[in-house]
């Protein structure tokens, strides 16, 4: 059996104890509301991919999505202490395939991010939507089921009367449930029990920038499906997928897990092994770095610029270290 450490204590008694927590070690500390009972109808349709959770709390679905094969999950936690929280539970358990992003998932960062050709297999977004103003709420899920295969959401129960922001949820059900199939129902801690949800869509058309603030307008087009396997399929290019998340794209968010000294280690290490097999390697740049399940890779360099490229790893490793180019 584990310990909780004295910080790990202190952190719980700042924070609403909503996710019950329980880890591999034996450790477990209850909760408003246990996450095992909805992640039942989740788990069957994870398969390899990168998936999104917003709003993670303690990371009861960050760790169990990312405790599947081939998986990286990028998390978004706001609170300070829950998320001081989930960084201790994805250390105890020894997960390297997750980002732990500390701050606000913002409506601005999120629309960006969806214009880019990212290839995000599933999001939850678990008693989250009615946290934020409900045209914010409409913009987020309508960028999200444009791009992503697999929406799962939760809100409270529309006659929930002790759950906040009541309007907002009343509004978001009306609308999201129109596309939307239920996978099933469990207790809420404010009162009637709450739906879970999937909405699910096959193919789709990008017309994506490659990574966030790339300077040129080059768009890239491309024609995707999501097939029957749960993978992604690129019509009119000849390199093999990572399943993976673009570095750069994140790395303006306050990242607490795994440490900028770790991911900077990987980026350079990612280069020093293309370097090895090609000397004359240019075009070093942290939007050309994908975090993958099994760790950094490259997935772009050039050789062919005759040395006039002076970005060198130095200059990435600061790169990471800073979130600026
Ligand atoms: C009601 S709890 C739901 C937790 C978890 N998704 C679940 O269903 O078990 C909402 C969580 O979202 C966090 N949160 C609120 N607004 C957020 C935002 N804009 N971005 C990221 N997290 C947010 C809160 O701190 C809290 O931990």
């Amino acid at each position: 059996m584990g310990q909780i450490p004295d910080h790990i204590k202190d952190a719980l008694r700042k924070v609403e104890n909503y996710q019950t927590i329980q880890l591999d070690n034996g450790i477990c500390i209850d909760g408003k509301r246990t996450v095992y009972d909805r992640w039942e109808f989740i788990e069957p349709i994870i398969a390899g991919g990168l998936y999104v959770d917003v709003g993670s709390n303690f990371g009861g679905f960050t760790r169990y999505i990312a405790k599947k094969p081939g998986t990286v999950v990028v998390s978004f936690e706001a609170n300070p202490w829950a998320a001081k929280i989930q960084k201790w539970t994805l250390e105890e358990e020894g997960l390297d395939n997750v980002i732990l992003i500390n701050g606000p998932l913002q409506t601005a960062f999120f629309l960006d991010w969806m214009r880019c050709v990212e290839l995000i297999d599933g999001i939850l977004f678990m008693s989250i939507l009615h946290h934020f103003p409900v045209t914010h709420a409409l913009s987020i899920w309508k960028a999200a089921r444009n791009n992503i295969p697999n929406v799962f959401w939760e809100l409270p129960n529309p006659s929930d009367g002790a759950a906040c922001g009541r309007e907002t949820f009343q509004k978001l059900t009306s609308v999201l449930e129109e596309s939307s199939v239920r996978l099933g129902t469990t207790p809420s801690h404010t009162g009637p029990p709450r739906n879970v949800y999937l909405d699910q869509k096959w193919s789709f058309e990008f017309y994506g920038k490659n990574y966030l603030g790339c300077p040129t307008d080059k768009m890239s087009v491309k024609k995707v499906t999501y097939g029957t396997a749960n993978k992604w399929s690129v019509e009119m290019i000849d390199r093999s997928l990572h399943v993976g998340v673009n570095l750069w794209n994140l790395l303006g968010h306050n990242i607490i897990y795994p440490s900028r000294e770790k991911l900077a280690d990987m980026g350079v290490a990612a280069y020093q092994k293309v370097i090895k097999n090609e000397p004359h390697v240019e075009d070093i740049r942290p939007w050309n770095l994908i975090f993958t399940p099994h760790g950094m890779k490259v997935i772009d360099y050039a050789t062919i610029m005759n040395g006039q490229d002076d970005y060198t790893l130095e200059h990435l490793r600061q790169s990471i270290l800073t979130g600026k180019y």
